[in-house]
């Protein structure tokens, strides 16, 4: 018997969203029913280009008239605790796009609601769906490094991401909200929960309003140290955007992710390079097709959280620990200190 398709619908309609809609349009098993956006051009547009029935701009309007299975939310971070809570209320699997929220005090209010409703709640944390990165878990998990002790994630560019995400550009908590995330997501999951956090940031480029650059030093809880960097304001050619290179240390070997997606592992038996490239997808295009093939997989695991068959990768509740690491590295910062993760409490805005 074949399954009933499952029906979705997608909140936020700008310019990430296309990524969503393209990887959802054509999952096998998956009907977008509505699409909803404040303006009614762009939530037309969409439907239009997509091939979607409904067309919105009350979020409210299209739950009521669609009664989903899921619903995505692809809107900047400051309308999240409003939809989330609003969705968790009309379907029983809810994705957020990152960042998740700006404080721990929406950020748990959204994990709340979810809870009451007995929905998933799912944060789009695509980086640890990137191939290569899932390619090193499974290297990690086997124990082909041994005892990890050391793991690096950098991102770091030139490329003017202003002019698709002028936002950017005026926001005054900028990389750590941004990148910082994906970073410190994959830092605990592959090292686990921090001990202790430092940082420092700059601001480099004379546009922009917060800080595009930083670096942190975390000690995790299994004893490992991690560094994790961003900066966008890098001169390299080629420019390494939108890819992380990282380099993982155990007692048994190093793994080394290199600019051109390749993996190198080194063990006592000498060194194996792997090729960890993602596919571009046939909608995608180079240097965009980790981040969309990263879209097409996380997508596919939230539609089988949907279904029953997994467990959200970040939930909700998991991501407040991320967030808790990057407004810990603004406080980090500023004081110049090394924080305590177990003794750190949001400063109240
Ligand atoms: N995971 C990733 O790799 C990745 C990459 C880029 C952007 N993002 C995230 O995706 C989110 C969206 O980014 P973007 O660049 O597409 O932003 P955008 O500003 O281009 O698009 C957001 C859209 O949401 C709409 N919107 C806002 N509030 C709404 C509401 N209440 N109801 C309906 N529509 C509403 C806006 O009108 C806008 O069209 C951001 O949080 C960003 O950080 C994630």
């Amino acid at each position: 018997m074949v399954a009933k398709p499952l029906r979705g619908v997608l909140i936020g309609c700008g310019f990430f969203s296309d990524n969503h809609l393209n990887a959802w349009t054509r999952m096998d098993g998956v009907s977008l029913t509505g699409v909803c956006d404040l303006d009614a051009a762009k939530a037309r547009s969409a439907a239009a280009r997509f091939g979607i029935a409904g067309s919105y701009t009350e979020a409210a309007a299209m739950l009521d008239a669609e009664q989903p299975d899921f619903v995505d939310i692809a809107t900047t971070v400051s309308s999240h605790r409003t939809l989330v809570e609003l969705a968790c209320a009309h379907a029983k699997t809810v994705i957020c796009q990152k960042p998740f929220a700006e404080t721990m005090a929406d950020g748990t209010a959204m994990v709340a609601a979810a809870e009451r409703a007995g929905a998933n709640l799912i944060v789009h944390e695509n980086f640890r769906w990137q191939r290569a990165f899932t390619a090193m878990k499974a290297l990690v998990d086997e124990g082909r490094l041994g005892r990890i002790h050391f793991g690096r994630f950098s991102f770091r560019h030139g490329y003017d991401n202003y002019v698709n995400q002028p936002y950017l550009a005026e926001i005054e908590r900028f990389t750590i909200m941004d990148v910082g995330l994906h970073l410190f997501d994959l830092a605990r999951h592959f090292f686990g929960e921090v001990e202790t956090l430092a940082c420092t940031i700059q601001r480099l480029n004379p546009i922009v309003r917060g800080e595009d650059a930083f670096t942190t030093l975390m000690r995790h809880e299994g004893g490992a140290t991690s560094v994790c960097d961003c900066s966008f304001y890098s001169k390299r050619d080629p420019d390494p955007f939108p890819q992380t290179v990282a380099e993982i240390e155990g007692d048994k070997g190093s793994l080394i992710l290199h600019q051109d997606y390749t993996l190198t592992l080194h063990t006592s038996g000498g060194a194996q390079t792997i090729d960890a490239a993602p596919a571009v997808p046939e909608w995608g295009a180079a240097p965009w097709h980790g981040v969309q093939d990263s879209v097409i997989r996380f997508q596919a695991h939230a539609a089988e959280v949907a279904r029953g068959g997994a467990q959200p990768q970040p939930s909700g509740a998991d991501n407040l620990k991320t967030l808790a690491l990057a407004l810990a590295a603004y406080d980090a910062a500023e004081a110049g200190t090394t924080i305590r993760m177990a003794d750190w409490r949001e400063t109240p805005s």
